[in-house]
């Protein structure tokens, strides 16, 4: 009997161990520290509206990372009980989005605001988000969060150009190339555990992604005067990024459905040209946060 060639049999590599995702957290840890914000210039804007919309682009930044933060840490108490590693995972990327919930503190009282209560459609948003209650709902609604949240800064940074406020959108435009890929790394670990989870998953997938891109409106009444973003750009670049998502992670089933992609004009084929930002090329170029190269999106 012939050998056949094993490449024939063995899947494309597209995960990495926890080891090595919990290595690169620990060393993204140690550069953390070293990293501050530069407010030395002060800022000012072409009208008391620019301003006030320029803190509510950073307060809805604010609360996503302190919903991100809070999940995460939860996931860990849970997670430690039958894998340490991958609750100090949890743990360590937490941290993060608490060391960027501190930056943004720093960051609205330097543009003169600070932190405001939620309004109607993000108390709506988080409530639904935190009716997601298991470990793979939750990491798959953050994925779809943190996506959005880089789309939004890359867009921004296009036309942003004071130095203070490139750098505050670098930083998490940056760390979010990570944190995407390491969530569908917590992603497959749930769905390990939870193998009749993917239907429901798949509905939660659909609907977010809508609700997402819808929450295009309310954000534009918000925030249009500070990033310049229209409506329609921002709307299609969501669509974009999230329907990109797992185009590539077949074991997942969570590809948009072709009705979804009929329903926002989207093209596989051309969305397969766009690079992904979940897989392993995408985390293993973010990991050492001096290396990465944050670009502009266009519009
Ligand atoms: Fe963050
Ligand atoms: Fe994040």
């Amino acid at each position: 009997m012939h050998a056949s060639s094993p490449s024939r049999y063995l899947p494309a590599v597209r995960t990495r161990p926890t080891s090595w995702w919990l290595e690169s957290l620990r060393k993204r840890r140690a550069r953390m520290a070293g990293e501050h914000l530069d407010l030395s210039q002060p800022i000012s804007f072409a009208s008391q509206a620019q301003r006030a919309a320029a803190i509510a682009f950073f307060n809805a930044a604010f609360r996503a990372e302190e919903s991100g933060l809070r999940q995460a840490h939860e996931l860990a108490d849970e997670v430690s009980s039958w894998d340490p590693d991958l609750a100090e995972c949890l743990q360590l990327y937490g941290d993060e989005e608490g060391w960027h919930r501190e930056l943004l503190t720093q960051f609205l009282s330097w543009l003169g605001g600070g932190i405001w209560p939620m309004g109607r459609t993000t108390r709506t948003f988080y409530r639904l988000y935190a009716r997601a209650r298991t470990m793979e709902s939750i990491v798959l609604v953050n994925l779809m969060f943190e996506t959005i949240g880089s789309t939004t800064y890359r867009l921004a940074l296009r036309d942003v150009a004071h130095p203070a406020v490139r750098q505050m959108l670098t930083i998490l435009t940056r760390d979010e190339s990570f944190h995407v890929p390491l969530n569908v790394h917590f992603l497959r670990a749930a769905m390990a555990r939870a193998p009749g989870a993917r239907r429901r998953l798949r509905a939660l997938y659909h609907t977010t992604f809508v609700a997402l891109v819808a929450s295009t409106v309310p954000s534009r009444r918000r925030a249009l005067a500070f990033d310049g973003i229209p409506r329609r750009a921002l709307g299609r670049a969501y669509a974009e990024q999230l329907a990109r998502l797992f185009l590539d992670e077949r074991d997942l089933g969570l590809a948009p459905s072709p009705l979804l992609l009929r329903a926002f004009a989207l093209d596989e084929r051309a969305l397969l040209r766009m690079p992904s930002s979940v897989s392993l090329q995408a985390a293993e170029n973010a990991a050492d946060r001096a290396n990465v190269t944050v670009t502009a999106l266009e519009r």
